[in-house]
């Protein structure tokens, strides 16, 4: 099975990582989650879960909200920057951001490297492997467009969270669940999230 590297940062639409990884799970995948200091703060405003807490404790909450045991899911704090994930010797088959913050998409374009999700971002990169960002804001700058067509060049799959509305979606879940499924589409995970055009 894989190895994946989700990063979620502080970019509304927290519950599309966290549907990503309970997906990924689902289907037998290894995870390796770390979440910026930004993505705390959204994902306790918007799926009202405090994540204010060390790094054991944010691993063992996370274990539970997944029901997974830690040998298939790893929490990494976004300063430990020894971690596993940052370096190239580490074996993954890929990395997803979700949702990505344009201050992410900067850094990952610019090779900044200034935490963990942004280092991992760089190994992934540099060691030519899968990378897909699912990029919030709107509306988008020159400068976020620029940065995403450059990552684009590289073959980073860009997925912004942008629902189609010819599966009549009637939930919030169904909305997710199409951005979520086209990202497993990319990553070749079976899943039954979303309707398919016939
Ligand atoms: C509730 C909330 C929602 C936000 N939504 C977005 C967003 O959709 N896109 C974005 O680029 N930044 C958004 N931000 C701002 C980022 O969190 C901020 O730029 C932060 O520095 C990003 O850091 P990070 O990339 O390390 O997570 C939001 C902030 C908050 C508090």
């Amino acid at each position: 099975m894989g190895k994946y590297i989700i990063g979620i940062t502080g970019a509304s639409g927290a519950i599309y990582g966290m549907r990503l990884i309970e997906e990924c799970l689902k289907a037998g995948h290894e995870i390796f989650l770390t979440i910026t200091k930004s993505g705390r703060i959204v994902i306790k405003e918007e799926l009202n879960m405090d994540l204010d807490l060390n790094v054991e404790m944010i691993e063992d909450r996370l274990l539970d909200y997944f029901k997974v045991s830690k040998d298939v899911f790893t929490y990494y704090d976004i300063d430990h920057i020894s971690s596993a994930i940052a370096s190239g010797s580490f074996r993954t088959d890929g990395m997803i951001i979700a949702p990505c913050s344009m201050a992410t998409v900067s850094a990952i374009a610019h090779g900044s490297s200034t935490n963990l999700l942004e280092r991992a971002a760089d190994v992934i990169l540099k060691e030519g492997k899968p990378m897909i960002l699912i990029p919030r804001e709107t509306p988008l700058s020159a400068i976020h467009l620029e940065n995403l067509l450059k990552l684009a060049r590289l073959g980073v799959k860009i997925i912004p969270p942008m629902p189609s509305f010819y599966t009549h979606p009637k939930t919030i879940d169904d909305i997710v669940n199409n951005t979520v499924g086209r990202i497993l589409d990319q990553l070749n995970i079976e899943h039954n999230l979303c309707k398919r055009w016939s």
